[in-house]
């Protein structure tokens, strides 16, 4: 019999790799009846059923079905639907990952009702609030129980912050333990052949944030920069459905092409959201990464492949101390003379970075256990 209820939060793409591996750890040991619970904020087949199939995730107990909608919409929806679930069925404990609206709103609905949380990726901080994820790690973290930290920068900005030391846990990072357990088979797929892309010979491009990809002069840079880069090393960019829409908007179709038997250069070949094991065979193999992604700057630093992040800032600096990434902000110059460095072989190889080995998920539960004060 289990003695506890944990609640699972998954509701945009990059969550459902996090929470996989935390869930299947806890299915291993006994204590806990883990609940996964889907708030419905990524909907499409490519950005959420498909990972629950590759990843192995059983279908969610509850999906809010909250859908887009602006932030207050977002955010409010999932509120509402989370508590009548809490009222209904209260757990002891609320885990939550990330920094989307769904890891913000689980949080506050669960703190109201006095119920303890846990925040796996706590601690990043990229100082920039015009981001929203920004405002969504900071009050998550403001009023959590349970700190999982992936890096070390992690630890000492919540310690800043005031949170109590014992409160802290490096756990490492559990997207690495989704990444290791995926790995052989997406070597293997060697995905690149399906875009007539030879190993080692493409960059892999995705673009998403609102600063990036909401303003019409921004992202035209962006794009000219990553147009001059095709000239010399074909680019595949795996398009997010709200870049999409934003492209399709400022008319800029014409800089792209499907894919056809041969990449043309200067002309940026585009797929939609990519499967899990797909996009990750797509890394392995590529040349160079350009994102603005904050699991894809982990995942090529643990990959050692080299990364340009196309943003002004990061919250995951240990990827740039110790891993591949450098960010070069969004200057079209800057992006190109980068691209030439990785090129011409003049890059980092990086380093291994410390918990970032598989085993994230194992020192959570072990965590949640003896906080839940469960004995085996
Ligand atoms: C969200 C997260 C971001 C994360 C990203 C990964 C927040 C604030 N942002 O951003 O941190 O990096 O997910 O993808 O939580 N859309 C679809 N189909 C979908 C989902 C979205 O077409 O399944 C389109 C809709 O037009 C929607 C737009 O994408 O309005 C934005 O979706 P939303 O969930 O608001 O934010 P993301 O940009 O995906």
């Amino acid at each position: 019999m289990y003695s506890k209820k944990i609640f699972l939060i998954c509701g945009a793409r990059p969550n459902f790799m996090k929470v996989a591996p935390i869930l299947h750890q806890l299915h291993k040991k006994n204590f806990a009846d883990p609940t996964l619970i889907h708030t419905g904020q990524h909907y499409d087949k490519e950005m959420s059923d498909q990972f629950f199939e590759e990843l192995a995730l059983p279908a969610p107990r509850y999906h809010l079905g909250v859908g887009s909608g602006s932030h207050a919409v977002q955010t409010a929806k999932i509120m509402m639907a989370f508590e009548e679930i809490c009222l209904a069925d209260r757990p002891d404990l609320v885990l939550v990952v990330g920094d989307v609206n769904s890891t913000l709103a689980a949080t506050l609905v669960a703190k109201k009702m006095c119920i303890p949380c846990g925040h796996v990726e706590a601690g990043l901080r990229s100082g920039d609030e015009s981001m929203p994820e920004e405002i969504n790690r900071k009050v998550t973290d403001s009023i959590s129980d349970l700190f999982f930290v992936t890096e070390p920068e992690g630890e000492s900005n919540l310690l800043r912050e005031g949170v109590p030391v014992e409160r802290i846990c490096y756990a490492g990072n559990v997207m690495i333990d989704t990444l290791v357990r995926h790995l052989p088979f997406a070597r293997s797929q060697e995905a690149c052949r399906k875009y007539n892309l030879p190993k080692q010979g493409y960059a892999l491009l995705t673009l998403h944030r609102p600063s990036n990809v909401d303003q019409p002069e921004v992202l035209r840079g962006l794009l000219k920069a990553i147009q001059h880069i095709s000239e010399s090393l074909p680019v595949l960019f795996s398009m997010h459905p709200r870049t999409a829409q934003k492209i399709s908007q400022m008319g800029l179709n014409t800089m792209f092409t499907q894919i056809t038997s041969t990449p043309e250069p200067g002309r940026i070949l585009t797929v939609g959201p990519l499967p899990y094991t797909e996009m990750l065979s797509l890394q392995v193999h590529a040349k160079m990464l350009l994102t603005d992604s904050g699991g894809l700057q982990e995942e090529s630093s643990y990959l050692r492949i080299p990364c340009l992040t196309l943003r002004e800032n990061t919250e995951r600096p240990v990827t740039v101390s110790e891993g591949t990434n450098e960010v070069v902000g969004i200057e079209p110059q800057k992006i190109i003379n980068a691209s030439k460095k990785i090129l011409e072989g003049n890059w980092k190889s990086g380093n291994s970075i410390r918990g970032w080995d598989g085993q994230a998920s194992l020192r959570i539960v072990e965590k949640i256990q003896s906080f839940l004060g469960v004995h085996d």
